[in-house]
């Protein structure tokens, strides 16, 4: 009968795989109302040996069963707990998620890009105020009130009626503020922001960005403005790139040349981009005027100098093909994470 029911608790035990079951088994066998207790409870009806004998049997049984139990309910926790790490493991060789990071707006990049090659042709870059006196965008720069040329440059201005400051046209006001600053000689480049009442369209924004460069020392030709911006060219461009120039007119330069790219779009065979020229405009440079020298003061007896102001957007332009400067201006993620340079 002992043997029975030690037999019988533990096969049912080996059956019990969760703590619910153990819980179960625990109930029915050893529990208040369990096998275990009722054999007890018959007890009474026995004499007193056969009593002694019984319940010293039925004692081991319950120490026997209570061992079972627990070694039993270690088995299920221990299976319980394989089974839940085996779901929820991690798999190392995933390969982890990547969080968005930003990039330079591709003109942002290319000023810095620019301005590093001049620094290391012995350039300083300096900034300058985007509202700025008409004196500075326009009067020392040898364009007198009521001069035609003024017209050249779509201006707006802050206050109309007396047309005395301006959103700059261009970033050329700083050639007057620096050399106002400095003695010869000098050698800086002046990125910014230009503003021009102007109609947009693949090549032209109302605001764009110039780099201003000033070189102004004694001996100074035109053929160092040539060297310096055809240098420049090959590095932004490579080699194969051609470069042109072509005499230009500006009122504060003497002589004035602009600077052109073969347009990448056609090679040079002429399109929409490029106005059917083969070639798209990239600066306005030249010799700066006897005039402006004596403005801030310089001796254009002793001192020479050149100056240009590039166009940033179009350099972009034709670095990368993009075929309407426009699209800078769109806030168009897509567009502009192209320009990562960690993926480029
Ligand atoms: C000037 O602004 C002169 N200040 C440049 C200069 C400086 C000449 C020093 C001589 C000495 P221009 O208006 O051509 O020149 O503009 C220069 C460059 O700015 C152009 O070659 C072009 O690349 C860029 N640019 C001009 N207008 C726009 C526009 N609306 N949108 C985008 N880029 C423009």
């Amino acid at each position: 009968m002992n043997d029975d029911l030690l037999q019988q608790s533990l096969d049912s035990l080996r059956h019990a795989t969760s703590e619910d079951e153990l819980a179960g088994w625990y109930r029915d066998v050893l529990g208040r109302k369990g096998t275990l207790s009722e054999a007890m409870r018959t007890l009474g009806s026995l004499t007193p040996d056969e009593r002694r004998e019984r319940g010293r049997q039925l004692n081991e049984v319950k120490t026997q069963l209570e061992a079972a139990f627990t070694a039993r309910q270690d088995e299920v926790r221990a299976a319980a707990l394989d089974a839940r790490l085996g779901a929820e493991s991690v798999d190392v060789t995933l390969p982890g998620r990547r969080h968005p990071v930003g990039n330079l707006h591709p003109i942002t990049a290319m000023i810095r890009e620019a301005c590093d090659i001049f620094a290391h042709l012995g350039f300083q870059t300096v900034e300058g105020p985007e509202v700025e006196y008409a004196l500075y965008s326009f009067d020392m720069l040898n364009i007198p009130q009521d001069h035609p040329a003024r017209d050249v440059w779509d201006t707006i201005f802050i206050n109309s009626n007396e047309k005395e400051i301006t959103l700059r046209p261009h970033t050329s006001p700083m050639q007057i503020r620096t050399m106002l600053k400095q003695d010869p000689p000098v050698r800086v480049v002046v990125p910014g922001r230009t503003y021009r009442y102007e109609a947009q369209d693949a090549t032209h924004e109302w605001h764009f960005h110039q780099i201003e460069g000033l070189a102004v020392d004694r001996h100074i030709t035109m053929a160092d403005l040539r060297g310096t911006l055809a240098e420049f060219a090959r590095q932004i461009f490579g080699p194969e790139r051609k470069v042109r120039f072509r005499c230009d007119y500006f009122p504060f330069v003497e002589p004035g040349v602009d600077m052109s790219i073969d347009c990448p779009f056609c090679k040079g065979k002429g399109c929409r981009t490029c106005k059917g020229s083969g070639w798209i405009e990239i600066l306005g440079a030249g010799m700066v005027h006897p005039n402006v020298l004596r403005n801030v003061g310089y001796d254009p007896d002793v001192y020479s100098g050149w100056a240009f102001g590039m166009g940033v957007d179009r350099l972009v332009m034709l670095r990368y093909n993009v075929q309407d400067l426009r699209s800078f201006y769109a806030n168009d993620l897509r567009f502009l994470a192209q320009f990562d340079r960690a993926r480029m």
